[in-house]
C-alpha cells in the first residue's frame, strides 16, 4: 500500500475514534406533558454541557405502564437503554433479575448515603448496592383548585369529607365540572389512595395498602372508601373516560373545572401555563389527609451497559444527584428534592409547603408509599387493585362487591 493510502487509513481511524468519543446516553421515560418535558430539559442541558448527547426515548402514558412494557421488550432483545425512569417496586423487580449496573463507587465518592432519605434508599439500593439515582419525591394526596372559581363561589379550602362534598356541590351547581378527571386506571387509583387515607387514617392505609391485610381490605371502612369513590364519580364530566391527566389539569387551568385530585406533577402544568400558586391556583392536601403524605419517587435506574457507555452513564447519575440539579429540576417538575440538603429558596409556595409537609410526615411516621404509583406493593398486586378500583369506578361493581373482589384479587395476585 502507498504511503498516502496508509495515511488515509490512519486519518480515517483517527476520525472514527473522534466520533466514538462523543458520549451519549439513551434514556427511557414517560415525561411527555408540557411541564414534564420542560423539567427534563434541565437534565438534557446539564449533560450536553458536559459533552454527553441525549438520546431521547419517550413512551407516553402517565404512571409509566406503557414505558415498562417497552422496557421489557428492549431488555429481552438484549438492548437495554442506559437509564430508565422507574418507580418503587418495579426497581426491585429489575434488580432481582440481575441486569442493573452498580453505582457504589460513585455513591461513595459523592456521599449519597448521608443525603438520600431512608424511604427512598429502600428502592435506590438492592442487596446493599446502589442501582438507581433518585430524581425527586412527588406526593400524591393533593388537590389542585382554580382560585377564581373558589373566590367567585366564596369557597374555603375543605378540610374534611363533608366540606369537600359541599364545595363540589357548589361548583357543580354553578355550571362548572366539579372534578377534572381522566378515566385511566392509574388516575382512578391515585384518587383511591387519598380516599383510603382520608377515610381510615394512616394505620388503615398501612394495613390495607402496604400490608394488604385481608381484614383491612375486607372491612366496613373499605366499603365506605368505595362508597366515597362512587360519590366522587358523580362530579366528573361525561367525557372523562381515557382522558390524559394533563388534559384534566388543563380543565382546571382554563376555569372549566373546579379541582383535580392529582400528584404534584400537576403543578408543573400550571407553571408551564404561566400560572402562579395562591394567585391563579390553590394547592392543598386531600381533605382529611392533612397530616399524612403518600409519596412516589422517580428514579433513574441504570442498566448494565458496555464499557464504552459506562462513563456517560456515570455522568448522568452524578448530574441527577447534584444539589443544584435537584433544585432546578424539581422547581419546574412540581416535586421536591430527593436529597435532604437542598435549600428551599427557589421553590414557590406549593413547593415550600410540599417540602415542609414531607419532612414533618417523615418525623411523625405518617409518610407512606403510594399504592397507585408503585411504592406500596409489587406490580402484580398493584394491578390487581387497579382492576377492582376501575371496574367499581365505572359502575361494574357496587361497593359491597368491590370489597369482596378486592380481597380476592389481592389474595390471588400474591
Ligand atoms: C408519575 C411520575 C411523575 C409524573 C406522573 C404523570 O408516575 O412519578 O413524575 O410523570 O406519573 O406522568
Amino acid at each position: 500500500m502507498s504511503r498516502a493510502g496508509i495515511g488515509m487509513i490512519a486519518a480515517l481511524g483517527l476520525s472514527t475514534s473522534i466520533a466514538s468519543a462523543q458520549e451519549s446516553v439513551e434514556v427511557l421515560h414517560w415525561w411527555t406533558s408540557g411541564g414534564e418535558a420542560k423539567a427534563l430539559q434541565v437534565l438534557k442541558k446539564d449533560l450536553e454541557d458536559q459533552g454527553v448527547s441525549w438520546n431521547d426515548m419517550p413512551v407516553a402514558g402517565g404512571g409509566g405502564e406503557q414505558a415498562m412494557t417497552v422496557l421489557r421488550a428492549r431488555v429481552t432483545s438484549g438492548n437495554a437503554p442506559t437509564a430508565v425512569q422507574m418507580l418503587g417496586f418495579d426497581i426491585k423487580d429489575w434488580a432481582g433479575e440481575g441486569v442493573l449496573a452498580n453505582l457504589d463507587e460513585l455513591a461513595a465518592e459523592e456521599g449519597w448515603e448521608d443525603v438520600v432519605p431512608e424511604a427512598l434508599k429502600g428502592f435506590s439500593k438492592y442487596d446493599g448496592h446502589w442501582i438507581a439515582a433518585p430524581v425527586n419525591v412527588h406526593s400524591t394526596n393533593w388537590v389542585w383548585a382554580n382560585k377564581a372559581i373558589f373566590d367567585e363561589l366564596g369557597l374555603k379550602q375543605p378540610t374534611n369529607w363533608d366540606e369537600l362534598i359541599a364545595a363540589l356541590d357548589k361548583i357543580k351547581e354553578a355550571g362548572y365540572t366539579a372534578v377534572a378527571h381522566g378515566g385511566q386506571a392509574w388516575q382512578d387509583a391515585t384518587i383511591f389512595d387519598a380516599v383510603v387515607m382520608a377515610t381510615g387514617g394512616p394505620d388503615f392505609y398501612q394495613a390495607s395498602m402496604i400490608d394488604t391485610d385481608p381484614d383491612a381490605l375486607g372491612s366496613d371502612t373499605m366499603k365506605t372508601v368505595f362508597d366515597r369513590m362512587a360519590q366522587l364519580r358523580t362530579y366528573v364530566d361525561d367525557n372523562f373516560s381515557g382522558r390524559d391527566w394533563n388534559l384534566a389539569t388543563a380543565m382546571v387551568i382554563n376555569k372549566e373545572a373546579g379541582v383535580q385530585f392529582m400528584g404534584d406533577w400537576a403543578k408543573g402544568e400550571f407553571l408551564n401555563a404561566g400560572k402562579v400558586p395562591d394567585t391563579d391556583f390553590l394547592c392543598f392536601r386531600f381533605p382529611g389527609t392533612q397530616d399524612a403524605v403518600t409519596f412516589n419517587s422517580d428514579q433513574f435506574v441504570m442498566f448494565q451497559v458496555g464499557e464504552d457507555r459506562r462513563d456517560a452513564q456515570l455522568k448522568l447519575a452524578s448530574a441527577v444527584m447534584s444539589p443544584s440539579f435537584q433544585s432546578a429540576f424539581n422547581v419546574v417538575k412540581g416535586s421536591v428534592p430527593a436529597r435532604t440538603d437542598v435549600p428551599n429558596d427557589d421553590f414557590d409556595a406549593c413547593g415550600k409547603k410540599g417540602m415542609a409537609e414531607l419532612a414533618a410526615a417523615n418525623d411523625k411516621g405518617t409518610l407512606f408509599g403510594s399504592m397507585a404509583h408503585g411504592h406500596s406493593v409489587p406490580a402484580g398486586v398493584k394491578n390487581a387493585m387497579y382492576d377492582v378500583i376501575t371496574a367499581h369506578f365505572n359502575g361494574e361493581y357496587d361497593s359491597a362487591t368491590a370489597v369482596e373482589e378486592l380481597v380476592n384479587a389481592v389474595e390471588s395476585a400474591q
